[in-house]
């Protein structure tokens, strides 16, 4: 299970509660290449650039391609190609939140997300939206978190990908 989303959608922390509540092993494309290049995201982009970083995302993409049964958390600009998405395997969802919610949980660590960085982050983060949503709508299914507990929205993805799956087998009869 691969999950996409902007920053502050809770990818990280949601898949790690349903990894766990699922058994599987929780992976975080971000953690893995920090422990790859054995510093923060935030150093690689100040250090390397956005386009080392991207790169650095495929590697990990390669490492991780066809591994089943993990609940994968990826980085939000992961998205905006579709094929490493699609490489990663499983069944996508997409996490979304509104762009206040989004402003308000990307307040704390805010050196640690470059793309938000400066002035005017609220600004930022309507036209990364505006420019990405197309991309998060690839996914098999989405779920807006913005008014959820990390439970509730583990719950409602559980129910969601039994549903689709059930969908799927009926087609199949
Ligand atoms: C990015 C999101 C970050 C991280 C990097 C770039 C993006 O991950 O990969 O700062 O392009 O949206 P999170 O979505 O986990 O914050």
């Amino acid at each position: 299970m691969v999950l996409i989303g902007f920053m502050g959608t809770g990818k990280s922390v949601v898949g790690r509660r349903l990894a766990a509540v699922t058994g599987r092993r929780f992976v975080d494309t971000d953690r893995q290449i920090e422990q790859r290049a054995g510093k923060s995201v935030a150093a690689i982009f100040r250090d390397e650039g956005e386009a080392r970083f991207r790169e650095r995302e495929s590697e990990v993409v390669a490492s991780l391609a066809g591994q089943e049964g993990c609940v994968i958390a990826t980085g939000g600009g992961m998205a905006l190609r579709p094929d490493q998405i699609k490489e990663l395997g499983g069944i996508r969802v997409a996490l979304t939140a509104s762009p206040e919610v989004i402003l308000e949980r990307t307040k704390r660590r805010r050196q640690t997300r470059p793309l938000l960085s400066g002035e005017d982050r609220a600004a930022k983060i309507r036209r990364l939206l505006a420019e990405r949503a197309p991309y998060y709508r690839l996914a098999d299914l989405a779920v807006d978190t913005s008014q959820m507990s990390v439970d509730e929205t583990v719950r409602l993805i559980q129910m969601r990908i039994d549903a689709l799956e059930a969908g799927r087998s009926a087609d199949t009869r």
